[in-house]
């Protein structure tokens, strides 16, 4: 009972590790600033999708989209517009590699 406990302590600290060496911590604070709305890590527990395991590609297109209006949103177009196709991409990696 104790000694699996103890494992799985390990196996969360590596795993935390092996996550956080993905993204480096100017992507991390963007991401944050999507946490508000989409959920700790983007991974929402209401209405709005989550942005956790989204594939990169679609992700990069829907925020390129938002940005242009070619893809209409409420608030979504205010947020992208704030952002370079390098931190679409950025932040696309961050998201796809949190499980
Ligand atoms: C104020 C709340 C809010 C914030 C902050 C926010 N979003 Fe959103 N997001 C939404 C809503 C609401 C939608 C649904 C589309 C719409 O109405 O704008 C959405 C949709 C999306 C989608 C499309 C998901 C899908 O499954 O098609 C992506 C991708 C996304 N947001 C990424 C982000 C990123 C990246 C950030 C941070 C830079 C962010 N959002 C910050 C509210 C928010």
């Amino acid at each position: 009972m104790k000694k699996s406990l103890i494992t799985g302590l390990i196996v969360a600290g590596t795993l935390g590790v092996a996550l956080s060496a993905h993204a480096d911590p100017r992507t991390r604070f963007m991401a944050a600033n999507c946490s508000y709305c989409h959920g700790p890590d983007g991974k929402s527990r209401g209405a709005i999708p989550s942005l956790t395991g989204l594939e990169p590609g679609y992700f990069v297109q829907q925020m390129k989209a938002f940005r242009d209006g070619s893809r209409p949103s409420t608030v979504m177009k205010k947020h992208a517009n704030g952002y370079s196709d390098a931190e679409f991409e950025a932040m696309a990696k961050y998201f796809a590699s949190i499980k």
